[in-house]
């Protein structure tokens, strides 16, 4: 068991890494300046974080970033933090778009990972994207390890347990986000994400923090969620980080 709050820095977080964030200022839907940047980042440390692997969007479409776009921005946001003195450590990796993947001829080099050799990636909200178990069955050929973003979200997930735990069998690791398990989202989120700790198919928790709001949901959770402490207990990966 833990406390949430103690003294100064208010809180013994057995969760020491977050491996999921849009904490790099102006290229996403993320943060939107430095300062809100150093704001939140300063409020993770409070909440008991040591390092925060921050994963911004690459969509083609939307947020065309590359591993130099965001390594670029990671500097000048460590820069920040250093001067701050807030005692996080800060990476950056991405997440990246699943059907921008498909049909690609893709090598292990050319993307920004989480650890060594963790991808995160996410999918549409709504329908299954074809070639899904595909892109997987590459990623994992590459000799990479290929991490499912929020996967209580998607709609074609939540009816349908039965294709996660067939994604689950094939080698996708999990990560849920732990806003989902106060309900932040949705309630069929929410039941999805509490299935997922239950039947113990979770790799990784993580925030999916954008903006001040999400860090305000996230206080109230860490609170409350019986299911958060349940995930607690599983063997996340977080912290190997
Ligand atoms: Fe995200």
């Amino acid at each position: 068991m833990f406390s949430i709050f103690r003294n100064k820095r208010k809180s013994v977080l057995p969760l020491m890494v977050d491996v999921h964030s849009h904490l790099l200022p102006g290229i996403d839907d993320g943060v939107k300046s430095l300062e809100q940047s150093i704001e939140l980042i300063q409020q993770f440390y409070e909440l008991g974080f040591s390092k925060l692997i921050t994963t911004p969007h690459i969509i083609k479409e939307y947020y065309p970033n590359t591993p130099q776009i965001i390594r670029e921005k990671l500097a000048e946001v460590q820069m920040a933090v250093k001067a701050k003195g807030i005692p996080v450590v800060i990476e950056a990796a991405a997440e990246y778009y699943l059907e921008d993947m498909v049909g690609k001829d893709l090598t292990k080099e050319e993307f920004i990972l989480l650890g060594p050799d963790y991808l995160l990636f996410e999918t549409s909200y709504i329908n299954e994207p074809a070639f899904l178990k595909d892109v997987i069955f590459n990623l994992l050929s590459m000799g990479l390890k290929p991490v499912l973003a929020h996967p209580e979200r998607y709609v074609y997930l939540q009816n349908n347990s039965s294709l996660l735990h067939e994604l689950v069998e094939r080698g996708a690791l999990l990560q849920i986000n732990i806003n989902s398990l106060s309900g932040y989202y949705s309630g069929a989120a929410k039941k999805l994400a509490e299935k997922i700790i239950d039947l113990k198919w979770l790799s990784f928790l993580g925030t999916d923090c954008h903006n001040q709001r999400h860090m305000n949901a996230l206080h109230k959770t860490l609170q409350k969620s019986s299911h958060f402490k349940k995930a607690l207990d599983l063997d996340l990966l977080n912290n190997n980080l």
